[in-house]
């Protein structure tokens, strides 16, 4: 899989060659048929996964992260969903692929950790067998080199004495274990790419902590580039290289993290940062719940507004072109292309 890079580096007689993204994601699409008509959910996303490094998808819930990524490996229902655009992994082209030229991608090529391993995990098979499967689904390990695979793994994910965690059923495990568990499992076919969808969002700050550094030494270790999914801004400044904000199934500012955290210029992404009062309250910043008090709720899927998505909540627009035209997504001035935004906003000083 990597012999375009090596070809590439050698042509050029150079040893440290980039290898480029791993994933290359570009004006990603997803509608959903629906009895209300068209429900246009993900509306023209484009990123980039590195080798090694992190990406942060950001925006409240119903914004379209989870469908965006879901997408991608052919995860969505059948019949209702319109996938389109582009999605390069390794190479190869995945929107438009089989489920069976999927399947062997999933696990083995990308990984995904979802919020709530208890539903994920089945409740009637120990976690020792549920690894085993994910590690036998890959290929030809026997049974046996396949569980002393597993307790490897388990190890791996921090679980102690993993030997005779094999054994035990999800629900014996806490829910920290249990978020390790799937994490093991996720890596079992040894993914390229990692997806972690709120995978600590059930969890309480101590482990969800625990869990953002094992994520983090375990990327150090193999290289994986993760694709972060969250709704809470305040976990990514410490994992995050690089951060898309999503609202309403767009990006509506991307950029590398110290230069979107010190620099928002989106007025949503300012009242996600507490960078712009978007209602009065005489709190600091660090004691609001941004999702909480930005007034309004996002537009529905069915029925976009003509202009900019966040129109009615936007406490600068102006009211006729933000209402009429959609803003692209365009470099913030002075930034190179470290950081773009789609609004026609331009804070002061920013
Ligand atoms: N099968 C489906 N049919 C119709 N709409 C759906 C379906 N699945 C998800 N959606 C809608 O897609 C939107 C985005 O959902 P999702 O990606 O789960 O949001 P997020 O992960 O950002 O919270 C939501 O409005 C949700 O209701
Ligand atoms: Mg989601």
């Amino acid at each position: 899989m990597s012999h375009g890079a090596s070809d590439r580096s050698s042509v050029a007689g150079q040893l440290e060659q980039p290898a480029g993204p791993v994933l290359a994601v570009r004006d990603l699409r997803v509608a959903f048929r629906t009895p209300l008509g068209l429900a246009q959910v993900v509306n023209g996303i484009s990123y980039d996964v590195e080798p090694g490094k992190t990406l942060a998808i950001v925006g409240e819930s119903g914004s379209g992260k989870s469908v965006g990524t879901l997408a991608l490996l052919g995860l969505l229902p059948s019949g209702v969903a319109n996938v389109d655009g582009s999605a390069v992994f390794a190479g190869r082209e995945l929107i438009g692929l089989s489920e069976d030229q999927l399947r062997p991608i999933r696990g083995a090529g990308i990984g995904m950790v979802f919020q709530d391993p208890m539903t994920s995990l089945n409740p009637v098979l120990t976690v020792g067998r549920q690894i085993v499967e994910a590690i036998r689904a890959q290929g030809t390990a026997s049974k046996g080199a396949a569980r002393a695979r597993a307790g490897e793994l388990l190890a791996e994910v921090g679980i102690p004495d993993p030997a005779s965690r094999l054994d035990a059923y999800p629900h014996q495990l806490s829910g920290g274990m249990r978020q390790r568990v799937m994490i093991a499992i996720a890596l079992a076919g040894g993914p390229k790419v990692l997806i972690a969808d709120e995978a600590t969002t059930a969890l309480d700050v101590t482990v969800q902590a625990q869990i953002l550094e094992l994520i983090q030494r375990l990327q150090e270790e193999h290289g994986t580039g993760v694709v972060w999914i969250t709704h809470d801004l305040g976990v990514v400044a410490g994992i995050a290289d690089h951060v898309l904000v999503m609202y309403a199934g767009r990006c509506v500012e991307e950029g590398n993290v110290d230069e979107l955290f010190d620099r928002p210029v989106h007025p949503y992404t300012r009242g996600l940062l507490g960078a712009m009062p978007l209602v009065d309250d005489p709190r600091p910043a660090r004691d609001r719940d941004p999702l909480a008090t930005m007034p309004g709720l996002p537009p529905d899927p069915v029925a976009l507004p003509p202009g900019c998505a966040f129109y009615p909540r936007c406490p600068v627009r102006a009211d006729t072109r933000c209402a009429d035209e959609v803003p692209p997504l365009v470099s913030v001035a002075g930034s190179g292309d470290a950081h773009r935004a789609a609004t026609f906003y331009a804070p002061e000083g920013a």
